[in-house]
């Protein structure tokens, strides 16, 4: 059965019982604690919190997942993949483990469903749980139902959040996959590779605190009711009814392998290290074209770490089987091609896709070529000092300024036959983080504990913003915090964050700055820096105690600096403005990738698969934005449904998290935004949009800068100044200038050319003085002296040359050095009769190389080399001088 019809059987299964069909949420869903979307019930996680009611009491969705705790384990088990796509479906306070088990018994066992043989399922129940166990006794015998501890038969998010005891189905697949249990009862508790899991049921009742393990750690609440949260592995059940050993060979993946094959003339299943690397590029395909589509690019941080590695490893994995040309985009066909049928976006999008992974692989391959010369020398190093281990800092070195990841250097070192210092490679990230989060807490005084936030949250609820309308609040305070603890006082001077009830200040967010200002009450003020929002739903006002104490329970008045709030709303309407022009003259190809919002300027980052953006394709941009000024539209922010928002064409941006309702802003008919910032009233508020430059920000994506309003009149004001003072300089007209520049500059470069010709002449008009000047050292006549500074290498190896030609028969030595600052370059040349005399210019640089510093090293003729010691020159002549004696 394919894949598509075992997600259609699902599906129809539930929704013919009542379930609403649920769209997959994006990979990317705005939640601090997980990196990309891992389970189907992440998205509902407000409903079994009971933070927000359930709009249906019954729910199914295929949910696309990642999971990348384990990316070493792909392709050499046959379970692990980082891409999955999770079938579940959920009860909110509906039907209980009855239903929940009668359910999935029936779409398994059934013709409509699956028609697994029941004499090949096993179930599993938490140990405690009695009441499941009586359940399954409906459908199973005893003998094939294990009760198993809370590692595997508890549920938990891993992080704070609902949890509750599991059972698990199973499918026997027979003696030949593992141990058929003949020292124990058999099951799942004796082999997970034979009894392979297949569905995971969860009774959801429980709130999880944050102490692990969960097995020492009982839950800390009760939900509001009784939920269900299933989740079963499509792939998994894509392995067994198409009858394939495992995931990798499934119908949407195992077509990846075949390009593979296709590329590399290998035969996936030939030989078990190829079959290790077909099947890491299987996997790593399908989840890296999965979590382009969702808006991540590669970076070297979170998620986009995570891609680059998954796209990195394919491109080194493909390497190993001996391919040497680009893959990425013709393995990220494949996979749209697969998946497209549930994911038409990927086919849509593809254009996008492609340039990411296209750009990715260009830059790792130079990487690689880079990386792979300074990895060689130090394994050369490494294996001459009698060692098997690469040092630390080579790691880390390969890392920082060579971008190789940890895991590429321990593969290649592997390959080698050599460990990796890991300890002391972890130990350089950990310094180098520590800088870096310095830095960060000098910059914003954040607190990476959200224990004293999440108080205030329960405690108080969360806090309403009443910033799109007003720039002032009445308002109470209902929580403060010093140094990450909650306090009920704060006095003057004390560094504090406040939170209130309803505020009118912007919290950091969408690319738009935070807002600035002030909040007052009876006999104290507190000076506002920045406002973030470290749990979602809470504000927190950061600043500053500057007069009297600010108490708990204190009313207050919230006051915006509004001067810089109107430049910071003039910038974000700028931006949509720019976004909904570059995509017009781009195509939808251009898709935001990130945006700053500060007061008066704007940054603004898209995805260009053509590359850089011509200068008149922005001038036109410019021209029709500042249009659009002109002709002073409408800003209007209304909340409606994501559906009908796409129906209106409102751009959505990848990777943000929205909710059913949706907040659209649109200006006039030009651009129609799903946004939750704050914006002018009109188009003519902003004056005027300067689009300042544009450039490459790595891997396909673009950055725009823009000034708006007054700061954009200031800039051209400033500008046309500095011209006025070139015009006036060069006595020309201003649109004379840039020939008249061009004029000078060529006539400079000219000049520049001439003199490098006649100190090219003087030098090497000084061979025949020099050669003149060879003293006999042992027979030898030597030539070793300090040119003039700043000669290049090449007029050193005509001047060494010529010199030599002058030495005629006799056995000669011409050593030159030329300082250029603080370092120096030199040439040694030798005459064939010193050669046959056995001293080959290569050989000779050793003996002298130390004392400036330096290296080099070449054939017997020529050598040449450079150092960083121009002050030990005469000490290396004296060198080559004693090596001469000695010969
Ligand atoms: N949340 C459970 C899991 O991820 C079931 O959906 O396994």
């Amino acid at each position: 059965m394919q894949t598509h019809e075992i997600i259609r059987r699902f599906t129809d299964h539930f929704v013919s019982t009542g379930h609403t069909r649920v769209p997959s949420a994006s990979l990317i869903l705005d939640d601090p604690t997980l990196l990309f979307v891992n389970a189907g019930m992440v998205q509902f996680k407000p409903y079994f919190l009971g933070d927000a009611p359930a709009p249906y009491p019954r729910a199914t969705s295929i949910q696309k997942c990642v999971r990348t705790g384990d990316i070493e384990e792909v392709g050499r088990t046959t379970r692990h993949n980082t891409f999955f796509q999770m079938a579940g479906n959920f009860s909110f306070g509906d039907y209980f483990k009855a239903g929940a088990i009668e359910h999935a018994w029936e779409l398994i066992t059934s013709g409509a469903g699956f028609g697994i043989d029941p004499d090949k399922l096993w179930a599993t129940v938490y140990r405690t749980d009695d009441e499941a166990l009586e359940l399954w006794r409906k459908f199973l015998p005893e003998s094939r139902i294990q009760r198993r501890g809370g590692k595997d038969n508890y549920w938990d998010m891993g992080v704070p959040g609902p949890g509750g005891p599991c059972s698990e189905i199973y499918f026997d697949r027979g003696p030949e996959h593992g141990r058929d249990g003949v020292d124990t009862s058999g099951g799942p508790e004796a082999d997970e590779d034979r009894y392979l899991e297949i569905w995971n049921l969860v009774f959801m009742q429980d709130i999880r605190g944050d102490l692990s393990p969960k097995e020492e750690h009982p839950p800390i609440g009760t939900l509001p009711k009784k939920n269900i949260d299933t989740g079963m592995g499509v792939e998994r059940v894509a392995t067994l009814l198409q009858g394939v050993e495992n995931v990798y060979e499934t119908d949407l993946v195992r077509p990846v392998i075949s390009r593979a094959e296709e590329f590399s003339g290998r035969r996936y299943g030939a030989n078990v290290e190829d079959d290790v690397r077909f099947r890491v590029i299987a996997d790593h395909a399908r989840s890296g074209v999965m979590i382009i589509g969702d808006g991540v690019t590669p970076s070297n941080e979170g998620r986009g770490y995570v891609l680059r590695r998954l796209l990195r490893r394919i491109v080194r994995s493909a390497r190993l089987l001996g391919v040497q040309e680009p893959v990425l985009n013709s393995f990220a066909e494949v996979v749209r091609d697969a998946m497209a049928p549930s994911y038409p976006e990927l086919a849509t999008d593809f254009e996008r896709i492609s340039a990411v992974v296209r750009n990715e692989e260009e830059s790792f391959l130079q990487t690689l070529t880079a990386g792979s010369r300074i990895f060689d020398t130090a394994v050369t190093t490494v294996k001459a000092a009698g060692s098997t281990r690469l040092p630390g800092d080579q790691a880390f070195k390969l890392h920082d300024t060579y971008g190789f990841p940890i895991e590429l250097t321990l593969e290649m070192a592997a390959e080698a036959g050599l460990t990796v210092d890991e300890p002391g490679f972890r130990t350089l990230m950990a310094e180098q983080r520590d800088r870096a989060k310095a830095d960060a807490k000098a910059h914003k005084t954040g607190h990476s504990d959200g224990t004293a936030y999440r108080a205030v949250l329960d405690a108080a609820g969360g806090t309403e913003f009443l910033g799109y309308t007003d720039v002032t609040g009445e308002s109470r305070v209902v929580g403060l915090i010093v140094d990450g603890v909650g306090v009920p006082a704060a006095g003057k001077g004390t560094a504090v964050e406040v939170v209130l009830d309803r505020t009118p200040f912007y919290a950091e967010g969408g690319g738009q700055q935070a807002d600035t200002g002030w909040i007052r009450g009876d006999g104290f003020s507190v000076e506002v820096t920045d406002v973030q929002s470290p749990v979602a739903g809470l504000s927190v006002h950061r600043g500053t105690v500057t007069d009297g104490e600010v108490t708990i329970d204190a009313p207050v008045q919230a006051e915006v600096d509004v001067t810089r709030r109107q430049a910071i709303s003039r910038a974000h309407s700028a931006t949509h403005l720019v976004h909904a022009g570059m995509r017009k003259a781009l195509g939808d190809a251009a898709a935001q990738a990130g945006s700053l919002n500060a007061p008066g300027r704007l940054r603004f980052d898209f995805t260009s698969p053509a590359g850089a953006v011509p200068a008149s394709v922005l001038a036109d941009v410019e021209d029709e934005v500042n249009d659009v000024l002109l002709n002073d539209h409408e800003v209007r922010a209304f909340v409606t449904t994501q559906d009908e928002a796409r129906r209106i064409g409102a751009m959505a941006l990848f990777g943000e998290k929205y909710g059913d309702r949706v907040r659209v802003v649109e200006i006039g008919d030009y651009s129609r935004e799903l946004c939750g910032g704050t914006h002018v009233h009109r188009s003519g508020q902003l004056g005027l949009v300067k689009l300042l430059s544009e450039a490459s920000i790595g891997s396909g994506v673009r950055r725009v800068e823009a000034l708006v309003g007054l700061d954009a009149f200031r800039f051209l004001a400033k500008e046309h100044v500095l011209v006025s003072q070139l015009a006036e300089q060069f006595k020309a007209k201003p649109e004379e200038l840039p020939e008249r520049i061009g004029g000078v500059v060529e006539r400079l470069r000219v000049a520049e050319r001439e003199l490098e010709k006649v100190r090219a002449d003087a030098v090497l008009s000084s061979a025949g003085a020099l050669a003149d000047s060879a003293e006999d050292v042992a027979g030898t006549a030597l030539v070793a002296v300090a040119a003039p500074d700043g000669i290049g290498g090449n007029d050193l190896r005509a001047l060494a040359s010529d010199v030599r030609g002058r030495l005629g028969a006799r056995p000669g030595v011409v050593a030159l050095f030329s300082a250029d600052g603080d370092k120096l370059s030199f040439v040694v040349a030798t005459t064939s009769a010193a050669r046959d005399a056995g001293l080959a210019a290569g050989k000779l640089v050793p003996s002298f190389a130390a004392a400036v510093g330096g290296r080099g090293g070449g054939k017997p003729d020529l050598a040449q080399g450079g150092g960083t010691d121009p002050s030990g020159i005469p000490a290396a002549i004296d060198a080559l001088r004693r090596r001469l004696a000695s010969a």
